[in-house]
């Protein structure tokens, strides 16, 4: 606390991110990293970026990414806004199309750092609990709104929501903006691109440090109408002109290209998860349904904390919530490469 401070500062509960620990030979499963490295075309492509141009400023438009992006999806470039991190893409959102009269509407069990945005732009919200079994009902959303926004999977659930969910929450929500947050949807969930030419209400953000392996390059980007993804660009030019530098730009446009790399990743970490969640059910845990690189597992008899503690004992860190109460007791655990898991499953065994 200091006198100097603007008086926000004093009102702010920043985002806790999960821990980056500074040790070698650890099990790293806490923050939904890939375990595999990005694409070599990637590396090679930064590389060549590590040139006397660096005296110069990037593209501020990040044209030739932006076109990559819209390549892959099969939308206009006029449709693809880049940011520094899908963080950087939802924060500019909340500022640009979820700021109104009405209350912004979120799940109360998902990413935690929707409330701090609304904090930080002063954004009224309300949170809709999930359903017993932790899915989103989307009929909990027909209510007076200034917008809604979850993660889809969720997050830290896992837990995909079927497309034809997601239309019908968008025919019954012409007014307000909505946006999908697909930061997971590589691994085996349904994407909402297909619509965004039918819903010009639809924002869909994506980022390139899950799937595409870049959570160290910083590279998201968000998909909508011409028009929304203009109000993203009006609140960019108001606040950094160039958030994606030349090595971030290099290495995305090589990730976005590289689909044969990109596929052979994800199905990879699909096929290990499956094989994770088969062991650790055998191991008495009750998993949720995961469309994600990551699973949530409850022990039918120990605690979330006390296992998070004990498996890092053990060099094996994973990501325990404790609150709301309703998922203490469930692990979040990344799904690595194939050795990992049986290092978890291991450890697992001798302390059960
Ligand atoms: C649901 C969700 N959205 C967005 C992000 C942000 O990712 P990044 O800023 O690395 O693009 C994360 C990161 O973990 C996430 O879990």
């Amino acid at each position: 606390m200091s006198k100097f401070w603007s008086d926000i500062v004093h009102k702010l509960t920043p985002y806790v991110p999960g821990e980056q620990p500074k040790l070698d030979n650890l099990v790293k499963l806490n923050t939904n990293e890939n375990p595999y490295g990005p694409s070599p075309k990637v590396l090679a492509a930064v590389k060549l970026e590590a040139a006397d141009t660096l005296r110069l400023y990037p593209d501020p438009n990040s044209d030739t990414l932006k076109a990559a992006i819209a390549e892959v999806h099969d939308l206009n470039v006029n449709q693809v806004f880049v940011g520094n991190g899908s963080d950087e893409v939802l924060a500019h959102t909340f500022q640009a199309l979820l700021k109104h009269d009405k209350p912004l509407l979120f799940p109360d069990i998902t990413y935690s750092f929707y409330p701090v945005y609304c904090g930080l732009y002063d954004i009224e919200y309300k949170t809709i609990p999930l359903a017993d079994d932790f899915t989103i009902n989307i009929d909990d959303y027909e209510q007076p709104n200034g917008g809604i926004i979850f993660p889809n999977p969720n997050a830290p659930t896992g837990i995909p929501l079927a497309l034809g969910h997601i239309e019908k929450l968008l025919e019954k929500n012409t007014q307000s903006v909505v946006v999908i947050d697909e930061a997971y949807v590589d691994f085996g969930t349904e994407s909402a691109v297909s619509l965004i030419n039918r819903y010009p209400n639809l924002l869909v953000t994506h980022t390139l440090s899950k799937a595409r392996s870049l959570a160290g390059l910083r590279v998201g980007y968000a998909l909508g109408s011409a028009d929304l993804i203009e109000a993203l660009m009006r609140i960019k030019d108001s606040f950094n002109s160039y958030p994606i530098d030349r090595f971030a730009s290099a290495g995305a446009i090589a990730a976005m290209q590289d689909s044969v790399y990109f596929e052979k990743t994800c199905n990879k970490v699909i096929e290990t998860r499956e094989a994770l969640i088969k062991s650790l059910r055998t191991l008495g845990f009750d998993i949720l349904p995961s469309g994600a690189n990551f699973i949530f597992a409850k022990h039918q008899v120990v605690d979330g904390a006390e296992l998070t503690l004990k498996l890092r004992e053990k060099s094996i860190i994973v990501r325990h919530f404790k609150s709301p109460s309703r998922i203490s007791p469930y692990l979040r655990i990344t799904v690595g490469t194939d050795e990992q898991s049986h290092a978890l499953v291991e450890v697992l065994k001798a302390l059960l």
